[in-house]
């Protein structure tokens, strides 16, 4: 069998898993890996080798791989309805957040298994790829010596990509409260000499005195009580002409969500409100329709902007 099919084969193996189990969330997401692959061929095989490389480590089946994942669609389901008929999500701050999720080595497995998936099932997850490396190469010179942080990692894409581009760079710190999130992390993204750290640490408490010249926070600031205060000890820890590049979906409950941001402009007040200035940013819609209508039907917006400061 050629290694280029193998990783197709498996990935049809875990759709059809999820058509016995689920058909009509099957329906949804078989429309969405259709045009993906016809619109990034080579990128939705560059990513999907990377999410094949890892279960085969871990030994994952796609039996076991689309239960982990409709137990996490399963979860978006109650914590939709709670949303739906509270207008707030269920769980009610980031401390409820880490005893029912972070902590918990199970919970936390099969939710980062299915999270992994996702990231090339949902549209919304894998064009944000897209964007973020095309802005990568307008926005910097990739033989920038680059020091990166990057927050709650989990599966690593974008570190992966920093790392693909800007092979001069200097080092990339790579800080997670959840011990299983960081071990698919050290997985997909791998040692560089003494280039590449690993933390296992809530990043509040991420003390560090040297600063990076690129932040990643992709989808952390939804998951903490008042994310302004993370983005002002952050910013402390830009350097000048440095960039963040910040993810968070609007209207998107989850186990483990706990600020709601109602629309893209509340994304992009609260970063402006800690002292910095957008450089570019683009919604990532989760549905088939128009910004207005998600926000006016409360359907999940990814919210993906590059931003620095002032
Ligand atoms: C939804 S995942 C995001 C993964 C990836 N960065 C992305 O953009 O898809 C959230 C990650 O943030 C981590 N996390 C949540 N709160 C954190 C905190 N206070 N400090 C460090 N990591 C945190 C979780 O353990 C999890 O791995």
């Amino acid at each position: 069998m050629e290694n280029t099919t193998q990783p197709l084969l498996f990935l049809n193996d875990i759709l059809k898993e999820i058509n016995k189990k689920d058909k009509l969330h099957f329906k949804r997401i078989n429309s969405n890996i259709i045009n993906v692959k016809k619109n990034f061929p080579l990128e939705f095989e560059e990513l999907l080798d990377l999410v094949f490389n890892y279960y085969n480590f871990v030994h994952l089946s796609p039996n076991q791989i689309s239960n982990d994942y409709l137990k996490m669609i399963n979860d978006y389901r109650i914590d939709g309805l709670y949303f739906y008929k509270h207008g707030k999500y269920r769980c009610e701050n980031q401390q409820m957040a880490y005893k029912n999720v972070y902590s918990n080595s199970e919970i936390m497995s099969y939710y980062m298994n299915a999270l992994l998936i996702s990231q090339i099932l949902w549209k919304h997850h894998f064009n944000i790829y897209m964007y973020f490396q095309s802005q990568l190469k307008v926005l910097f010179n990739n033989s920038e010596k680059l020091k990166v942080l990057d927050v709650g990692p989990g599966h690593g894409f974008f570190s992966y990509l920093v790392k693909k581009n800007f092979t001069q760079y200097e080092k990339m710190d790579l800080v997670d409260i959840s011990e299983t999130s960081l071990l698919m992390t050290k997985k997909i993204i791998g040692y560089d000499e003494d280039k590449i750290k690993y933390f296992n640490k809530d990043i509040f408490l991420f003390d560090e005195t040297n600063k990076y010249d690129f932040i990643v926070l992709g989808e952390i600031l939804e998951h903490l009580d008042n994310p302004k205060e993370i983005l002002l000890k952050l910013a402390n820890l830009l350097n000048k002409d440095g960039m963040f590049w910040i993810t968070t979906p609007t209207n998107s409950p989850a186990i483990d969500h706990v600020y709601l941001f109602n629309n893209k402009e509340e994304v992009l007040e609260l970063v402006k409100s800690a002292g910095l200035e957008i450089v570019d940013s683009k919604s990532f819609i989760a549905e088939d329709v128009d910004e207005e209508t998600a926000n006016k039907k409360r359907i999940t917006n990814l919210v993906g902007l590059f931003c620095k400061k002032k």
